[in-house]
């Protein structure tokens, strides 16, 4: 989500006649967009702030702002630390954006909105919600991005038909609880299933859905529908029904492993990543256990795990922390280390078949390799026969897939 806001902020400067400065030294003003997520990653944006002091002070000319959550999270008690700040604007604040910059633009407000947000030539990301009404007990997203709120489908319509028109052949549809996404009569599923009528759109992705709104229509369009990728970015946070209940995540294990279930005896290469914490305020060592079980029934293809981050605000900061910050970490190292065996043997399923992938970009490694995504959301090394056709980014390649280098998938073109 902060990449597509990212990305929409920086279409509309583009737009409106800026451009990107070829470093941050010749820079006229410096954005900042900021995520509040864990404290780890506020610090994080605060140290990378703190290195423009300098070349604020020393220039007349340069304004730096700060967007996004954190933005919202700590607001003007953020100048505290950082008082050489131009401005500071939550993620519902880009609107002002023009106003700040130059008051001529303000007539422009709109065009914030509407403005088509291309991250690259070959994908789109396309928000269709915003905000999030779950209140999963450890959470600062909610008070930082609000209520939810559903886009017109006419509008994502719209936005995607003109991503298509350009040549873009694959769309991924954004929301904090995606699959949530309903319009008067429209639901997540019939939405997609339109998205997939658009012309020129061959691959279609969502994140993140939420396991709650695993309808039985929305099971049924992804199975019938080809053009929507078989992957799926599920977090799960928990594997024990005691912790899941505490998050207030409004499932348990069993909900869970049913999608797993469902999908995968559809097709058992049907990728599903997901999201962990480990060291919850009270998990025990059997709850903690019951996660790394998760994971081996659950066979995901990776995931992204965290150690427990208490939010200010959040109900789950007022519960005491009893785990110790070493075994927190223990915790969190023993489920990185059992996934990497599981995201391995994921992996090496994929050897000796032929899969459509869609080429991104060369390797930064090597330019005569080409870097590419399965269906089902694996990266694959691409050898060298195609390097000399810059031009096919996005195109869509048969790929003999041969190997599994690391956690990354190795191929060679099939025609
Ligand atoms: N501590 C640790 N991880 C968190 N996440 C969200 N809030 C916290 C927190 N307070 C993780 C969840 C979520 C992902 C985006 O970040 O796993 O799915
Ligand atoms: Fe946060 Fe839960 Fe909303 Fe996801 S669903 S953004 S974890 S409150």
């Amino acid at each position: 989500m902060n990449e597509y806001d990212s990305a929409r902020v920086a279409a509309f400067l583009e737009f409106n006649g800026w451009f990107p400065a070829a470093a941050a030294e010749k820079a006229d003003m410096i954005l900042v967009n900021t995520c509040s997520v864990r404290a780890k990653a506020e610090e994080n944006a605060i140290a990378r702030i703190r290195e423009l002091r300098k070349l604020r002070v020393e220039s007349g000319e340069l304004r730096v702002g700060i967007l996004g959550c954190m933005a919202k999270n700590r607001g003007e008690s953020l100048r505290k630390d950082l008082p050489f700040i131009d401005f500071i604007l939550g993620p519902d604040e880009y609107y002002k954006l023009p106003e700040i910059i130059n008051s001529q633009l303000s007539t422009l407000n709109s065009q914030l909105e509407l403005f088509a947000k291309l991250t690259n030539n070959y994908s789109a990301f396309v928000a269709i919600q915003s905000g999030c009404n779950m209140r999963c007990s450890y959470c600062i997203v909610p008070y930082v991005r609000g209520m939810e709120r559903y886009r017109e489908p006419e509008s994502i319509l719209k936005e995607i038909e003109a991503a298509a028109a350009q040549g873009v052949s694959e769309v991924v549809l954004l929301g904090q609880t995606v699959n949530g996404y309903r319009f008067k009569g429209l639901s997540f599923a019939g939405l997609l299933r339109q998205a997939a009528d658009v012309k020129g759109i061959e691959r279609i992705r969502f994140i993140s859905p939420h396991p709650k709104h695993y309808t039985g229509e929305l099971l049924e369009i992804l199975m019938g529908e080809p053009k929507i990728a078989p992957h799926v970015h599920l977090p799960a946070q928990s594997g024990s029904n005691s912790i899941l209940k505490k998050m207030k995540r409004q499932y348990t294990r069993e909900n869970y492993l049913s999608i797993v279930e469902a999908l995968r005896s559809w097709n058992p290469l049907y990728g599903i990543t997901t999201d962990i914490i480990c060291g919850y305020p009270g998990e025990t060592e059997e709850e903690f256990e019951e996660t790394l079980s998760l994971l081996r029934e659950a066979q995901f293809d990776s995931a992204f795990m965290f150690a427990y981050s208490s939010r200010e605000g959040t109900p789950s900061a007022s519960e005491k922390e009893l785990i110790t910050k070493q075994e927190k970490k223990a915790r969190l190292q023993k489920t990185i280390d059992l996934q990497s065996t599981i995201t391995l043997e994921r992996a090496k399923l994929m050897i000796g078949r032929t899969e459509r992938i869609l080429l991104e970009k060369p390797s930064r490694k090597n330019p005569n390799e080409w870097v590419g995504k399965t269906g089902n959301f694996k990266k694959v090394i691409v050898g060298a026969t195609l390097a000399v056709a810059p031009t096919i980014t996005g195109a869509y390649i048969n790929c003999k897939i041969s190997a599994v280098q690391g956690h990354t998938l190795r191929g060679t073109i099939n025609d």
